[in-house]
């Protein structure tokens, strides 16, 4: 067999059914070229965790986005940094991502799933997706950056829309432009509320951080902001969502997780393997830093090269069945969702976090919980693995009383 034509940034192509191409990659063309691109790619494990680890030959700092003009990407944020500059800002930037801070941020997000699925419960049926995993993240970050409750709604709506432009050039409409125009504005405002006001938040917290005497400037921040609300939802949302419908298409699993819901040990590998099942990213790219001869092919000074995460979760040569959803899976190596090397997600600990705490929620909830006739949608893209909805139904209960949210208590909007 042979692709030839394979567009790796066609919207469609990771969503649709990429595993035999994914598998004949792996086995017959390790270093596959994308003609029509023009762009290398790599589906090994072993070869994600090669080009994540080595630095001095791929680089982040020509942008992780593929053929993306200098106009809109790379901007300055920490994953489109090389070497000390990178070191430095993800030093600054991590001051608000403290073991500490994120243990401290458990009892809001259990507050808000509890919250959330007090809306829907009495009704016996859900969109997941719509009514739980896109508002939930979303909440939690808006919080650590101190949003004015007002604004979590419509900052979301922007995130969703300039997200899209991470699928390549194509993807780059004037909506997505014109959502990240809006979203710069109403960082600049919130900015100057917290320069004037400082509080707990993260915004708050980056405009006084210093290390070694460096600072993040005020340039840099919109980037950094950005960049944690593009990590911290649509690929958390994705996880949530895509591994609790992994668990409803294997309902023997879903019942010997839902009795085992406070064994740590049990939650913590289903989590792993929801993470490792679902795999939110599709991609990152790096760029060659010098001619380089690998897999008996020469690749060249500035080419792009692309990591195919999914790909690499799947890979059979570190994961026994890999396409099997197993919550018992417990394997040696961790899945590569959230990288490898120096770029490693910053926000990993928080995303397990909010996965944990929302599959715990549903299951002591919802166990009864399961996937509607109607089929789930996925959404369209090259660079995220997400779904816009997942319809689900139960028996509707009489549950608590819809408690109003702290936020919503405090806010005359409600
Ligand atoms: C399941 C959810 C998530 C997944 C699958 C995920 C995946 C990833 C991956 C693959 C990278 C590596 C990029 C590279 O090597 O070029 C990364 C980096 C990053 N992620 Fe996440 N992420 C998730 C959640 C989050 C959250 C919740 C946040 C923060 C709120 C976040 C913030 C970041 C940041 C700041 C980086 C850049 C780190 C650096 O360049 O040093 N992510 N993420």
């Amino acid at each position: 067999m042979s692709y030839e034509n394979v567009d790796l940034l066609d919207l469609d192509f990771h969503t649709d059914d990429p595993w035999e191409f994914y598998a004949w990659m792996q086995d017959d063309e390790p270093l596959f070229w994308d003609e029509i691109n023009e762009l290398w790619a790599v589906a090994r494990y072993d070869d994600l965790v090669f080009v994540s680890r080595r630095t001095d030959i791929f680089c982040s700092g020509e942008g992780v986005i593929p053929k993306l003009g200098m106009d809109i990407w790379p901007d300055e944020a920490m994953i489109n940094l090389d070497g000390k500059a990178h070191t430095c800002q993800r030093g600054l930037v991590s001051k608000g991502f403290s073991p500490r801070r994120i243990a401290e941020m458990e009892p809001r997000i259990r507050e808000v799933c509890e919250q959330l699925i007090d809306r829907f419960e009495q009704k016996g049926h859900a969109d997941l997706v719509k009514d739980f995993s896109r508002p939930m993240p979303f909440r939690i970050i808006a919080d650590m950056l101190g949003y004015p409750e007002d604004k979590v709604d419509q900052v979301l709506d922007w995130t969703d829309t300039y997200v899209q432009g991470g699928s390549g050039p194509d993807a780059v409409t004037e909506e997505v432009v014109e959502a990240f125009a809006d979203f710069t504005e109403f960082h600049e405002e919130l900015l100057a509320e917290k320069k004037a006001n400082p509080g707990e938040d993260l915004l708050s917290l980056w405009l006084k951080a210093e290390l070694d005497g460096e600072r993040l400037t005020e340039d840099k921040l919109v980037f950094e902001h950005s960049l944690l609300l593009v990590g911290g939802s649509e690929t958390t949302r994705s996880a949530i969502s895509m591994g609790m419908q992994a668990l409803m298409e294997h309902p023997d699993q879903m019942a010997w997780l839902a009795e085992r819901v406070d064994d740590e040990e049990a939650i913590t590998a289903a989590i792993e393997e929801m993470i490792r099942y679902s795999c939110p990213f599709v991609r990152m790219r790096r760029t060659l830093t010098q001619d380089f001869e690998w897999h008996g092919k020469s690749l060249k000074k500035g080419d792009e090269i692309l990591m195919l995460y999914p790909a690499a979760n799947r890979d059979p040569r570190v994961f026994g069945e890999p396409h099997r959803f197993d919550v018992k899976r417990n394997p040696d190596r961790p899945s590569l969702s959230f990288g490898i090397g120096k770029h490693y997600c910053l926000g990993a600990s928080l995303a397990r976090l909010d996965t944990r705490l929302a599959v715990q929620a549903l299951l002591r909830r919802l166990p009864d919980m399961k996937l509607a006739d109607e089929p789930g949608v996925r959404a369209r893209s090259s660079f995220v693995r997400s779904q816009t909805s997942l319809p689900v139904v139960f028996e509707p209960r009489v549950g608590r009383t819809p408690q109003p949210t702290t936020d919503e208590a405090r806010c005359p909007m409600h």
